[in-house]
């Protein structure tokens, strides 16, 4: 059997899968790394940690698997976006990356909107200024860390940069340069006049290359390290996002993606670069070369849980924890929760506003928390719904992937407040998956990335959504709609408070 390996870089742990040419996942590796958040808004991690705890991932990988590593033909990545590494002359990594969750660059946003303009930066990157985004954060460390900036020759995406620590060979790819800011997205070249706009030397953007392009071979190093084989090949990979839209199908129009990693996504595939959504989500290229995908994102998804466990329930499973929400009614006896835990994007860009809990009662039990959580979770996702369906997109099914596919209440809960059918996959690896199918593409398995999906993805379940809840929701929908209303003024007053 010939093999394929999908490595996804995340923003908690790095995932690799081993996927044959069925499309089954044979083995999955995980190693997680930490945060580094010196202040309130600072999100970093350090480059060198992300290829030490792949190449040990994929070293374990090799160590239980049975076959002849010249089997495992193809190896491509999938990565968290926008994180900034800056690298000098030597290619040797400046200081740590700057992620995509770090909105310290409010002022640069603003610097981006006054020189460029915001209808000129819309015309050529389709998106608008976030804090989150590459440039702004390129600009930042330009202002405030010069000698620093003196030194930089480059700049890559994080799984650009482990790509090229394991071939030696440095390049970025459409899909996540989209997510730069400096790509005018519908010629698929870098913008001369971004740069020279904003003084930035065009030469620090590293060469572009397609997804499914055959960039380079593992060097012998880390081949000997790892147990893979000379002869794998190694393909550029995707954004996470445009991954996750590969690995859940989402290859023709019509067709809608319900992401929850760290940050939760609605994603939706667009053929072309001409729908006006006026910025209010973002519009990137797709892995697939010649379309796109529209996308709304919940910063903190996945982490909204992930934090309420460690603050509250260290020493609970994920699992026991979650399990504990089915015997809560809908709406969590009255508990309200918005996650705006590190700011938010859509439907609003706004890097100052914090989650609240509304409605806390004597009678709450943790129980209550958990169900608030993960409610408030796909509500912000629902925001997101809300502007597709209210540009004229027809939403009625949604494929559900990443944590809030493993639980089946959490599924009914997307069904109930998306009002649509959510379609479970039998792989809810979306991001590994379209990484390990972009390996199998450029291996020449298939002709086409969706005659892949065809032989990798299987619907597992599908959820209805039930009339009497989806009405309930639609009511508790507008009161969360409030929260962000009533609660931004006292968030910008509470502002000097924050460490
Ligand atoms: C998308 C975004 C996040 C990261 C998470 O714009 O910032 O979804 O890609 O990895």
């Amino acid at each position: 059997m010939k093999y394929v390996v999908g490595i996804d870089l995340g923003t908690s742990a790095v995932k690799i899968l081993l996927v044959n040419k069925n499309g089954d996942v044979t083995q999955e590796v995980s190693k997680s790394y930490p945060l580094i958040q010196e202040k309130t808004g600072y999100s970093e991690q350090d480059p060198q940690v992300w290829v030490d705890q792949t190449v040990a991932g994929l070293s374990d990988l090799l160590k239980d698997y049975q076959g002849d590593p010249e089997d495992i033909e193809g190896i491509s990545f999938s990565g968290q976006m926008h994180g900034l590494v800056l690298l000098d002359e030597n290619d040797e990594v400046l200081r740590n990356a700057i992620l995509w969750n770090d909105t310290r660059t409010t002022e640069q946003c603003r610097h981006i909107y006054d020189t460029v303009g915001e209808e000129r930066l819309l015309e050529i990157t389709k998106n608008p200024a976030l804090e989150g985004f590459t440039l702004p954060k390129l600009l930042w460390v330009k202002e405030h860390e010069p000698a620093l900036y003196e030194k930089a020759r480059t700049f890559v995406l994080p799984k650009d940069y482990l790509r090229y620590k394991l071939t030696g060979q440095l390049q970025m790819e459409y899909s996540d340069a989209a997510g730069t800011l400096l790509l005018d997205i519908s010629k698929k070249e870098w913008s001369k006049e971004i740069c020279d706009l904003l003084e930035i030397d065009s030469d620090l953007c590293p060469p572009l290359v397609e997804s499914h392009a055959e960039v380079g071979e593992i060097n012998q190093e880390l081949a000997v390290t790892t147990g893979l084989a000379k002869s794998t090949k190694v393909f550029a990979g995707g954004a996470d996002n445009a991954c996750g839209a590969i690995g859940s199908g989402i290859l023709e129009d019509g067709k809608t993606l319900c992401s929850i990693g760290t940050s939760g996504v609605v994603l939706s595939y667009e053929e072309s670069d001409d729908k006006d959504f006026q910025g209010k989500v973002h519009y990137f290229n797709h892995g697939d070369p010649k379309a796109f995908y529209t996308m709304g994102v919940t910063l903190s998804a996945g982490h909204s849980l992930s934090w309420f466990k460690d603050v509250f329930a260290k020493d609970q499973s994920f699992e026991a924890l979650v399990a504990e929400v089915g015997s809560v009614p809908l709406g969590s006896n009255g508990l309200l929760f918005t996650p705006y835990l590190v700011g938010e994007r859509t439907p609003y860009a706004d890097a100052t506003i914090r989650a609240s809990f509304v409605g806390m009662d004597s009678s709450h039990e943790r129980k209550d928390f958990v169900r608030a959580v993960l409610e408030g979770i796909t509500f912000s996702l629902n925001e997101s719904i809300n502007i597709f369906r209210n540009q004229g997109k027809n939403i009625d099914s949604i494929v559900s992937t990443g944590g809030g596919a493993r639980n089946d209440i959490w599924l009914q809960m997307q069904a109930d407040i998306f009002d649509a059918k959510i379609i479970k996959l039998s792989s809810e690896q979306g991001p590994g998956m379209g990484a390990a199918m972009l390996a199998a593409y450029g291996c020449g398995w298939f002709d086409s990335l969706r005659e892949c999906a065809d032989q990798f993805l299987k619907v597992d379940k599908e959820f209805l959504p039930d009339e009497e809840n989806v009405r309930a929701y639609k009511k508790l929908f507008a009161i969360y709609q409030d929260v962000y209303k009533s609660t931004k003024q006292l968030n910008e007053d509470l502002l000097e408070y924050r460490k």
